[in-house]
């Protein structure tokens, strides 16, 4: 089987509502610096195009974590594989996540990380596949509402390919 990829959102879209989630979380962050949570490797390539288009400070950092059902509970768990470099206590940390699916992710990830008693926590998102939800999550900024396809590109992979597109694609898979 092989994959054909059809394009979803085109590079000059993306750009565009990067931008325009940039001024608004500008808006809302004035006077303060915002602690900016990477979360590897599909977030990458939002994340430095938002930090770059951002007028607010942004402190970068990192964590890596790989989630997972246990299969008998619905609560599902997250198994950290990289942690943050420093305390985000009393920082005002913006989550960056490249898709939002069944939100086991980010659910366990904002339970986490408010243990450290940062002074605020919010999500932003990519996007959002509001369909597949089985964990309640608040997004705080949210790029585009997507159908429930698979997607790939700008850090969202299909067996690690694909990252790379500068575009989101659905992945069609042909005989
Ligand atoms: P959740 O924990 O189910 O919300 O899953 C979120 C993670 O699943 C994302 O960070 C992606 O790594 C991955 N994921 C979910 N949907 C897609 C997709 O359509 N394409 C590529 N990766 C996806
Ligand atoms: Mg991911």
């Amino acid at each position: 089987m092989s994959e054909k990829i059809e394009v979803m959102i085109p590079e000059e879209e993306l750009m565009n509502r990067i931008g325009e989630l940039a001024k608004e979380i500008d808006r809302d962050y004035q006077g303060k610096e915002i602690y900016m949570i990477c979360i590897l490797k599909g977030s990458v390539f939002f994340a430095c195009e938002l930090a770059k288009k951002l007028a607010t400070p942004v402190i970068l950092d990192f964590m890596q974590v790989s989630s997972y059902g246990d299969g008998t509970t619905t609560s599902g768990s997250v198994k950290i594989i990289k942690d943050l470099d420093s305390s985000i206590k009393d920082k005002d940390v913006l989550i960056i996540e490249d898709i939002l699916d069944s939100g086991r992710t980010l659910c366990r990830l904002i339970s986490i990380l408010s243990v450290s008693n940062p002074a605020s926590l919010k999500v932003c998102t990519l996007l959002d596949k509001p369909a597949r939800r089985e964990f309640p999550v608040d997004v705080d900024y949210n790029g585009f509402e997507i159908e429930d396809e698979f997607v790939v590109g700008f850090g969202l992979d299909y067996a690690q390919k694909y990252r790379n597109l500068p575009y989101i694609g659905i992945v069609r898979f042909e005989e």
